[in-house]
């Protein structure tokens, strides 16, 4: 054997996965966060290497050596373009509201995708492609419905009602965009603390619901499938929901 085409195998062995995919380079956003801390774990139990950026990496007590923590904040643009560039895949996992016009303009979410998408584009051919975690009350509960409408507003704080229309704000955004390859990834409106079963189905803009009516799912198995998406690219420039 010649000793190039040696090389070439113990590299590939070296950067695969445990299911022999090649290792892919994903960082995540709100990798702090409840939903972000399942996929890091996801995402490093498969072999990927993994950058976590937050606004205070000091606080972050994972370790691990293919995780990379930086110091980084998305409404930084010139800080997200050094950070994503020269990545496979960018996860966005993030809350807040930005000031105090209580518009949906103002969420974190949306604002994210903004910057992410002008970035992304920018970088042209070689840009990362890009997966949201999205909100629920942007999924169909009824023809023509989103779950968003059926929510008691004088039970919900201000904040929350902003980021759930930041959420379909966002997703209204990406279905204009046909020059960054996103994929907008949906959880069900109970989204628990449950176990990583790797069981449960992917659908579209309705709400996925159970035998007994329930739209459910665990954060441990909403990263499952996030991770699969990076490693498969199968939905892009699409919604997928995720539920059992
Ligand atoms: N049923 C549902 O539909 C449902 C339920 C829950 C969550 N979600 C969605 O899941 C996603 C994650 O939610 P979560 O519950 O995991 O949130 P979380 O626990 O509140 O975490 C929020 C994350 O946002 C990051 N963040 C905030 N501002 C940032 C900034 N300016 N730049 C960079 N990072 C920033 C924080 O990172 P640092 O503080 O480390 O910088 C933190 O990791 C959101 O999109 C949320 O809408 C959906």
């Amino acid at each position: 054997m010649r000793s190039a085409t040696l090389v070439c195998i113990v590299l590939a062995f070296a950067t695969g996965t445990a299911n022999g995919k090649a290792a892919l380079s994903i960082v995540v956003y709100g990798a702090t966060g409840d939903v972000g801390t399942h996929i890091v774990q996801e995402a490093l139990n498969r072999g990927h290497q993994f950058t976590a950026v937050s606004r205070r990496p000091e606080q972050v007590e994972m370790q691990h050596d293919r995780l990379s923590i930086v110091k980084g904040d998305l409404l930084d643009r010139a800080s997200v373009a050094g950070t994503v560039s020269n990545k496979d895949v960018v996860i966005v996992s993030v809350r807040g509201v930005i000031g105090d016009s209580g518009t949906p303009e103002s969420a974190l979410q949306f604002l994210a995708a903004e910057i992410l998408v002008d970035v992304l584009s920018q970088l042209g051919d070689p840009a990362p492609r890009l997966l949201h975690v999205g909100g629920s009350g942007s999924l169909e509960v009824e023809p023509g419905v989103r779950y968003a409408a059926k929510l008691p507003k004088v039970f919900i704080p201000k904040g929350l009602e902003v980021e759930i229309l930041g959420q379909i704000l966002a997703l209204e955004f990406y279905r204009k965009v046909d020059d960054v390859q996103w994929t907008y990834v949906t959880p069900p409106k109970n989204f628990t603390n449950g176990p990583r079963t790797g069981v449960f189905r992917i659908g579209g803009d309705q709400a996925l619901e159970d035998k007994r009516g329930r739209t459910r799912l665990s954060r441990a198995d909403f990263a499952v499938a996030l991770i699969d998406e990076a490693e498969q690219a199968q939905h892009v420039r699409q919604r997928i929901s995720v539920a059992y």
